[in-house]
């Protein structure tokens, strides 16, 4: 039996490898073509130290010079020892380009396009190659706009097992593929797209986890609560949803869906807009319980633009809440990229 291993680079890049029974990393990297960081190959010397971010494995033998066991009670492994035990993400100290690597590049079709209002627009693409892209539910890809050279980074809205792959984009004025979008796009379009990146994803569920969403950030949350529902767990997770406008509330019924389907889902969703006839008015924030926050124990996921994320972690200070795990992503609708964080 083999396990699937998610290396991501410090530059976003994630490349997936295939391990055998009894190979370590390093070896199953090195058939890959992948130069993740060796010296020793012995457990000796530490060059290879990686942060396990999730799954299990074996790690194989090694001295306390090269991994300390305060080390590897944090998670940290030596990838030239280890064995995996189940899939695995590590986080790889050096970037895809120093390991000789890169993000894929994939065609596909536009099979579906969903014009929600005149802010959010949907769509969903097909790959001949499907079973070639692996990803983990959060992340992204950069999508070349038609007829330029630029691309625009954009969340998976699916699930990482989903055939169809979905996207969700926010509409700006003059944005190069929210006019692509608005006015050209159409079913039949072939458009390519480079990925995945980002470390804005799924970690192993141990908790209760919070998802929280700003517009077109949830895109990722649904790909994220996609994934949880192929997992055998009872965890509870509650997701809040925030928007600006009523029509800017897109995906409900895929929320609802969840909620049927996903144990001890729950979910919320607020419009600031005073005029809004949403049951709940304000920021997500005003949703806040301290029991959703099982009084500090808990993994939160926050996926929106950067002054959603400053006043949700205000908002932690000034309740002096600290958080087991808090993953984040910040969007800007202007330019292309993303950026990702994580604070424990
Ligand atoms: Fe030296 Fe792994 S390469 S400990």
């Amino acid at each position: 039996m083999s396990f699937q291993v998610a290396l991501a680079f410090e530059d976003g890049v994630t490349r997936f490898i295939k391990c055998g029974p009894y190979e370590t990393v390093a070896d199953a990297s090195y058939k890959a073509r992948i130069n993740i960081p060796l010296d020793c190959r012995d457990g000796a010397c530490g060059t290879c130290k990686s942060l396990c971010e999730s799954g299990s494995y074996d790690g194989g033998d090694y001295i306390d010079e090269a991994l300390t066991d305060e080390e590897a009670e944090a998670g940290y492994c030596l990838p030239c020892q280890m064995t995996p035990e189940s899939d695995l993400v590590l986080q790889i100290p050096t970037t895809s380009d120093v390991a000789k690597t890169a993000a894929a590049t994939y065609s596909g079709t536009i099979t579906a396009i969903a014009r929600f209002s005149e802010n959010t627009i949907g769509f969903t693409l097909e790959i001949p190659n499907r079973n070639e892209l692996v990803f983990l539910p959060g992340q992204y890809v950069n999508i070349q706009v038609p007829g330029t050279t630029q691309t625009r980074s954009y969340s998976f809205s699916t699930g990482p097992y989903t055939r169809e792959l979905s996207f969700l984009v926010k509409i700006t004025a003059g944005g190069l593929m929210s006019e692509y979008l608005r006015g050209r796009a159409a079913v039949g379009d072939t458009l390519e797209f480079t990925g995945p990146f980002g470390s804005f994803f799924l970690r192993e569920r141990k908790r209760p986890a919070v998802l929280l969403a700003g517009g077109t950030g949830l895109a990722p949350l649904l790909s994220i609560l996609a994934k949880m529902e192929t997992e055998d767990s009872d965890l509870p997770v509650h997701l809040i949803y925030g928007v600006t406008f009523d029509h800017d509330l897109v995906e409900l019924d895929k929320l609802a869906a969840f909620r049927d389907s996903l144990q001890n889902f729950s979910y919320q969703y607020c419009v600031s807009d005073a005029a809004s006839n949403a049951p709940n008015k304000g920021y997500v924030m005003s949703l806040f319980t301290p029991e959703m926050f099982n009084g500090g124990d808990v993994d939160i996921y926050l996926c929106g633009p950067p002054p959603m994320v400053e006043a949700v972690r205000q908002q932690f200070l000034s309740d002096g809440l600290e958080p087991t795990n808090f993953f984040f992503e910040k969007f800007s609708s202007a330019a292309a990229g993303a950026a990702s964080g994580a604070a424990a």
